[in-house]
């Protein structure tokens, strides 16, 4: 990776502009409330569910763009050559790590230091031939080590010092030689329950060069090592129950087993390919007498008549394999002291025949295995096993069934004859399986079923005929399948369905009828109406075809209310096809629907009109070229939607299809080359975006989306780094995420002038505001503050405390002491509330005033131009008002002290509103006839509170 040092830095540089660009872009959106997906992208890998995988992509060193949140990383199957210390630093929530099938022949010390949280290892299929002090530190919740098919001969001491947790260890396939080197592995893991040490070179076992660590050793596999000699004078392994010693050398092993309690709970024996003299043999078996229940003696070179002989005597074991054996035949004898036995595997040898009484004495067996044999015909030994339940014939030579072949098998449950030669079946053959729930046909030659399912088989839940030679299924071929859930019967010729193929099936769930002939034609019977509970129809790769889009008299699946998944394609047939427009009709719970290859040029725009529930939509491969706007409409829920190879210009087509759940998007190879921001904007719940495949165009067109998809977090862009620009010419061959993003600055640079200018114009106006009109802005705050007061007064009724509260300044106290109070006091007799006599000392002055304000009947306003000065008059007007308009009370009294030139009430727009409606008085105006001015505001004071249009006028001036 990173061979152009060049251009790496091109793209830094882009990156940094791309991000002030993002930053920018991201400041826009939060002011405009826009919520994009945002993207990124991986070199290499894809990021699903939380697992990183980099499998296949030729990587030469571990990648590290990974984001630190995965908890799973696969990178198998590439060519790594060196695990280096700072490959997996920042991932230390990994509990999965994979690189399986790489070359891998160096791991740094501290490679895994931070892999705390680690709990499986595979480091199989590589080329480390020493593992080095120190390699696994950090590993401490290490379950789970792979490390088979490498080249170890060596441990370092402290290799495995860490791994304290560890339960299953597998150093198969290795060549290690010495039993030391299995100790050091040992003695760290006292927790360790699985040991593989398959094919080592191990040439000797003997205990005393293993310690008495491993108590928890629950199984362990010593199998294909040229083990020589194998002593136990210790008992290092007291709790092992799965013992492998199977052997491929061909000198007999030889045993010392000291004390006769050794592997006494030994209950899974494999000593496949073992030679060892008969009485060694028969000490093996002594030891484990009393515990073993399933041996297994594969590929056996001699004594296999003695040695079954031998095992059938222990009362506990019940399962005997026997692969590889080159049996020919089955004597009558062979089995005759298995009487215990439950399960039989027999597959693998080349069996022709088996005598009729062959398994005469294994009255207990369930399972009988007989796959990959040579047998021509069902042997009549598998008829009277009263306790027979499962039968394996699979891949033998069975040419034809006759109705004798399964009689009395009432307890069968499960039949396998695939892979035979069998042409046609028969009505009679299946009657005494009442119980049989598994039929496994598949891969004959069957071409007839001859009534076979007709009446028989109630119990069936799953039946398999795919890959045979049917080309036509009958009226009610499968009627007596009342419980089959699973039918499949793809990969045959058929062609014809009746209206009734499938009458009985009525709890049918899964059906498969991909790779056969059906058309239009047959469709159009409605065959498929009595499958009610049908959940998946797979109809892949038929001749199905329409040449138009109009509606179907009778649509194919209009009964199929349950299904949830349906495929459809036809790859056979060139030329123009559609989908009629209720092709879908009756779908309701339909969830995927899949109609890859088809040669769809059209799709009508009420074609999903009918499936509301599809979350999972692939019409790839297609020729559709532009979507109506209003195809996806429907389809709110809509999570995945493939539309590669679907020859699409432009996505834009998405932009208003209102796909806001749309999560995975592939559009893979078509022929856009410019994504623009809408498309991104419109798909705001993406989280994998795959383009893989397209050519763009390498200019500021692409910018956004660049920007976008190279660097955030949420939505991941499947493959970014390699999509190649084709035009301009100058760019033709390179990488859409290498272009430099300078070549932009007009574009780009416009909108960060605009955004800017936006900000800068902004602040300018708050800063202006405030300097120049902060006594409006805490006017602004006095409103807000009487609101809230206002609002909380608003429903109480109290009884007026005062007559009126006199609002002034505290200058025109004189006028106010002098004038109004004995007049309105003394000689009228009202109530008034004056500031500096009747607010409660200690109150907080805004809630004095407003307790005046709601505790009066009026509020009379002396005004003067210090009264407008005082912040606390004009908020007193605004209290008053507010009163006003809430309680829909006329309380307010203006009186003017002196004139006021208009220019100077301008500021206070709402008093001005008032004194064009309101009562106000002049004292300048007054003059000589001042009684008047006090008649009139006594007038005032008597006056109701409501406010009307048509009440007397006091005015005695015209409206400043
Ligand atoms: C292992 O054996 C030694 C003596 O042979 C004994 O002292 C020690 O306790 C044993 N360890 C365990 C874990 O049993
Ligand atoms: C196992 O034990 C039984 C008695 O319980 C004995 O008859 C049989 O021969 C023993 N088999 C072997 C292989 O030791
Ligand atoms: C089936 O069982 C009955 C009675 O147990 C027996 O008479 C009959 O011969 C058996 N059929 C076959 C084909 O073995
Ligand atoms: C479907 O299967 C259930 C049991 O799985 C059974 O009770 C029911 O009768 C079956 N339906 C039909 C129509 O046979």
């Amino acid at each position: 990776m990173g061979d152009g040092s060049e251009e790496d830095k091109m793209k830094t540089k882009g990156g940094l502009k791309c991000c002030k660009l993002r930053i920018i872009f991201l400041l826009l959106t939060t002011i405009s409330f826009i919520g994009p997906a945002h993207g990124f992208a991986l070199k290499t890998c894809r990021v699903s569910q939380n697992n990183a995988v980099c499998v296949k992509y030729k990587l030469k060193a571990v990648p590290h763009d990974i984001p630190s949140t995965v908890t799973g990383f696969d990178l198998s199957e590439n060519r790594i050559l060196r695990i280096q210390a700072s490959d997996f630093r920042d991932l230390t929530l990994l509990t999965r790590l994979d690189l399986n099938r790489n070359r891998i022949s160096q791991i740094d010390r501290g490679s895994f230091a931070t892999l705390i949280s680690l709990q499986k290892l595979n480091l199989n299929n590589n080329k480390l031939a020493k593992l080095e002090e120190n390699v696994f530190d950090g590993l401490r919740s290490l379950v789970e080590l792979r490390i088979l098919s490498n080249h170890i001969q060596k441990v370092a001491p402290t290799s495995f010092r860490s791994l304290t947790n560890l339960k299953f260890l597998d150093l198969s396939h290795n060549k290690l030689n010495c039993l030391a080197n299995v100790r050091l592995v040992l003695q760290h893991m006292p927790h360790l329950q699985e040991l593989v040490l398959k094919n080592n070179n191990l040439a000797t076992f003997q205990s005393w060069e293993l310690t008495n660590s491993s108590l928890a050793l629950g199984a362990i596999d010593l199998s294909q090592n040229p083990i020589a000699v194998f002593r136990m004078t210790k008992d290092i392994f007291p709790n092992l129950t799965r013992f492998n010693i199977g052997s491929s050398r061909k000198e007999p092993m030889r045993w010392d087993i000291g004390n006769h309690t050794f592997l006494s709970r030994v209950s899974k024996l494999d000593i496949s390919g073992l030679q060892m003299v008969v009485g060694d043999m028969r000490t093996l078996l002594q030891r484990v007498n009393s515990s073993l229940i399933s041996l297994r003696m594969n590929s056996m070179k001699h004594n296999l008549v003695q040695l079954i002989n031998m095992s059938c005597t222990i009362p506990t074991m019940s399962s005997l394999t026997l692969r590889y054996n080159r049996l020919w035949y089955v004597s009558s004898d062979l089995f005759k002291l298995c009487i215990n036995v439950t399960e039989l595997d027999l597959s693998h040898n080349s069996i022709k025949t088996i005598y009729d009484n062959a398994f005469s004495s294994l009255r207990s067996l369930r399972i009988l295995t007989l796959s990959h044999n040579r047998l021509p015909s069902v042997p009549a030994a598998t008829r009277n096993l009263p306790a027979l339940s499962e039968l394996d014939l699979s891949t033998n030579n069975i040419s034809a069934l006759g109705c004798h072949d399964f009689a009395n098998q009432t307890k069968l449950r499960q039949l396998s004859l695939y892979q035979n030669s069998i042409p046609a079946l028969k009505d009679c053959l299946f009657q005494d399986l009442k119980q049989l729930q598994v039929l496994k046909l598949q891969n004959n030659h069957i071409s007839k079923l001859n009534s076979a399912f007709k009446e028989h088989l109630h119990n069936l839940t799953r039946l398999n005929l795919n890959g045979n030679k049917l080309t036509a299924i009958k009226q009610g071929e499968f009627k007596g399948l009342q419980s089959l859930q699973n039918l499949s019967l793809h990969q045959n010729q058929i062609k014809e369905l009746e209206r009734d193929s499938f009458i009985g099936l009525a709890n049918l769930t899964e059906m498969s009828l991909q790779s056969n002939a059906l058309t239009k034609k047959t469709l159009d019977k409605n065959p498929f109406h009595n499958l009610t509970n049908l959940r998946r129809l797979d109809m892949e790769d038929n001749h199905i075809k329409y040449d138009f889009s109009t509606a179907l008299p009778v649509p194919p699946f209009s009964e199929l209310s349950r299904l949830e998944e349906l495929s459809i394609l036809t790859q056979r047939f060139r030329g123009k096809h559609m989908l009629p427009v209720n092709f879908l009709q009756g779908l309701t719970n339909l969830l995927l629907f899949k109609a890859r290859n088809n040669q769809l040029v059209f799709l009508h725009r009420d074609t999903f009109s009918y499936t509301p529930k599809l979350q999972t939509l692939d019409i790839s491969s297609n020729d559709i070229s532009n979507f109506h706007p209003e195809l996806f409409f429907p389809l709110r829920n809509l999570k995945s939607l493939y539309i590669s190879r679907t020859s699409l210009h432009s996505l834009d087509g998405l932009i208003n299809a209102k796909l806001t759940n749309l999560k995975f998007l592939q559009a893979r190879n078509n022929l856009f080359s410019v994504v623009s921001k809408e498309v991104i904007e419109a798909l705001p719940a993406l989280v994998y975006l795959d383009l893989q495949g397209n050519s763009f165009t390498c200019d500021c067109d692409n910018a956004g989306f660049l920007c976008w998809a190279a660097n955030d977090t949420r939505t991941q862009v499947y493959d970014a780094y390699n999509y190649l620009c084709n035009y301009p010419f100058t760019f033709k061959g390179k990488t859409l995420l290498h272009f430099d993003f300078r070549d932009c600055v007009l574009d780009t640079g416009f909108i960060c002038f605009v955004s800017t200018t936006c900000m800068i114009l902004c602040f300018m106006i708050a800063s202006f505001t405030y300097h120049f009109m902060r006594w409006q802005l805490v006017y602004a705050y006095y409103i807000f503050l009487a609101w809230l007061h206002d609002t909380k007064y608003k429903n109480r009724e109290a009884p007026h405390q005062y007559d009126a509260f006199i609002s002034y300044n505290t200058h025109d106290e004189p006028w106010v002491i002098r004038e109004l109070l004995p007049k309105l006091e003394g000689e009228q007799g009202w109530k008034l509330c004056l500031h500096h006599r009747d607010f409660e000392p200690g109150k907080p002055i805004i809630d004095n005033i407003t307790d005046a304000i709601y505790g009066s009947r009026k509020t009379i306003c002396v005004i003067s131009r210090r009264y407008l000065e005082s912040e606390w008059c004009s908020k007193e007007i605004q209290a008053a008002s507010f009163r006003l308009f809430d309680e829909q009370k006329d309380v307010l009294i203006l009186v003017f002290l002196e004139e006021i030139p208009r220019h100077l009430l301008s500021p206070y727009h709402r008093m001005r509103k008032l004194l064009k409606r309101q009562t106000y008085l002049s004292w300048p105006q007054a003059g000589e006839h001042a009684e008047l001015f006090w008649e009139k505001l006594q007038q005032a004071l008597k006056a109701k509170e409501e406010p009307s249009e048509d009440r007397f006028n006091l005015t005695l001036l015209e409206t400043p």
